[in-house]
């Protein structure tokens, strides 16, 4: 069975879906796996190395996608590339179908087999498979190292022969894999962190990393099942909000990552919370992607608004493409091997991770809710 590995295509886009360790292990499971040329250059990994890990270089990108069975990609196929692709061949990366319904469209007409590793269920099985942790992971990580580039002040108390100068407050908004990170990295240099989320669970998650939990209780329950959140009542987002401006009017760094359902960004912070905060103080917006959890957010770019810096990155993970591509990849071979039998990727519609994050099948888009996002996009345009 062959493997292919095209070079992203995506505007900033600096990760590879394999490095040359994963094609190693994939040629010993016994698939031929072929890379286009300068695909991992970007993250650093020359097409000598793939060559030494059993891979072929390939330099043409329409023949290297027409040839393959099982495209690995990091992200969703533009229109032209899905075009490239065989009919029957399968397709694994992190597809955001959701947000790029174009491409899942394109997909299903094309008849190729497209696994959605951001759909893949939260089960300890499928951890190993993760992509959107790894990646979150990293997006905690670098938005706090961002936070403190920016920040005026030092993240650690000091005891200096001038005197003392006092830590960091940072608050942290959104508690899961990506605030988890962003608070031990915080914690890491220094700084003293409060934070925050919805799901009363992670209460205790936010303590076992060193932060101070802040919280509402909450008039309504707020968890949606499978340890996301849902969007609060009205009346919650309305005490939560006076919970949010004290703390943020407090915080020397906000760092927010709150998302519904893993998708979209709940606007947390208003214009007025920002106007409340102190001049100097950053707020770097990790649910960028999603739309941004700070009304004030561009995402894509950075702004002051009365002194204060709002960061609103898109595609951190990126920023850090070596080990963005390393555990992405070893993500994607997890998920590959854990399916490999005779040396050929099987399908299996009865297994739950192939279930939950398999996006197109034989023509059709198979998981209900791209269906119905794209019904709704239908009906409204
Ligand atoms: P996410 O990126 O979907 O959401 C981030 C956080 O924002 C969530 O904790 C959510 O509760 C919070 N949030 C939403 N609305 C909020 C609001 N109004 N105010 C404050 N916080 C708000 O989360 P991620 O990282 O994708 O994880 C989702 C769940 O999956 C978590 O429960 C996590 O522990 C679990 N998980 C399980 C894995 C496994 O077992 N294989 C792997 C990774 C995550």
């Amino acid at each position: 069975m062959k493997i292919a590995v095209p070079k992203e295509t995506r505007p900033g886009e600096c990760r590879v879906a394999l490095v040359p360790e994963s094609c190693k292990k994939l040629v010993q499971a016994g698939y031929a796996v072929a890379v286009e040329a300068g695909a991992g250059r970007t993250a650093y990994f020359a097409d000598e190395a793939y060559r030494q890990a059993g891979a072929a270089i390939e330099t043409d990108a329409g023949a290297l996608l027409g040839a393959a069975d099982f495209v690995c990609k990091v992200a969703a196929p533009t229109v032209a590339e899905v075009a490239a692709m065989r009919p029957g061949a399968f397709l694994l990366g992190a597809l955001m179908p959701l947000r790029n319904l174009e491409s899942a469209a394109a997909l299903a007409e094309r008849k190729v087999t497209a696994f959605s590793t951001d759909l893949i269920p939260r089960t300890t099985r499928a951890q190993a498979m993760d992509t959107l942790s790894s990646m979150a992971s990293i997006a905690g990580y670098k938005g706090v190292l961002l936070a403190a580039a920016a920040l005026n002040k030092y993240f650690p108390m000091l005891t200096t022969a001038a005197g003392m100068v006092f830590p960091a407050k940072v608050f942290v908004i959104g508690a899961a894999v990506a605030g988890l990170q962003a608070i031990a990295t915080a914690r890491r240099l220094g700084a003293n962190v409060f934070a925050t989320d919805v799901r009363p669970e992670v209460k205790e998650q936010i303590e076992s990393v060193g932060a101070k939990y802040v919280g509402i209780e909450l008039k309504q329950e707020a968890a949606a099942g499978g340890g996301y959140a849902k969007e609060l009542s009205e009346e919650d987002k309305l005490r939560q909000r006076e919970m949010l401006a004290d703390q943020c009017a407090a915080a020397d760094v906000v760092i927010t990552t709150a998302l519904i359902g893993g998708v979209f960004a709940p606007r947390l912070v208003t214009a007025e919370i920002v106007r409340r905060m102190q001049p100097g103080a950053v707020l770097v917006d990790l649910a960028a992607d999603g739309g941004g959890n700070c009304e004030l957010s561009q995402p894509g770019a950075t702004v002051v608004v009365d002194g204060v810096t709002i960061i609103a990155p898109l595609n951190l993970a990126a920023t850090m493409p070596t080990h963005a591509s390393l555990l992405f990849s070893r993500n994607l071979t997890n998920f590959l091997t854990a399916f490999t039998k005779d040396k050929a990727f099987v399908l299996d519609p009865n297994d739950d991770i192939q279930q939950g994050s398999l996006v197109t099948h034989d023509g059709a888009i198979a998981n209900a809710r791209v269906r119905e996002a794209m019904q709704s996009k239908g009906k409204a345009s």
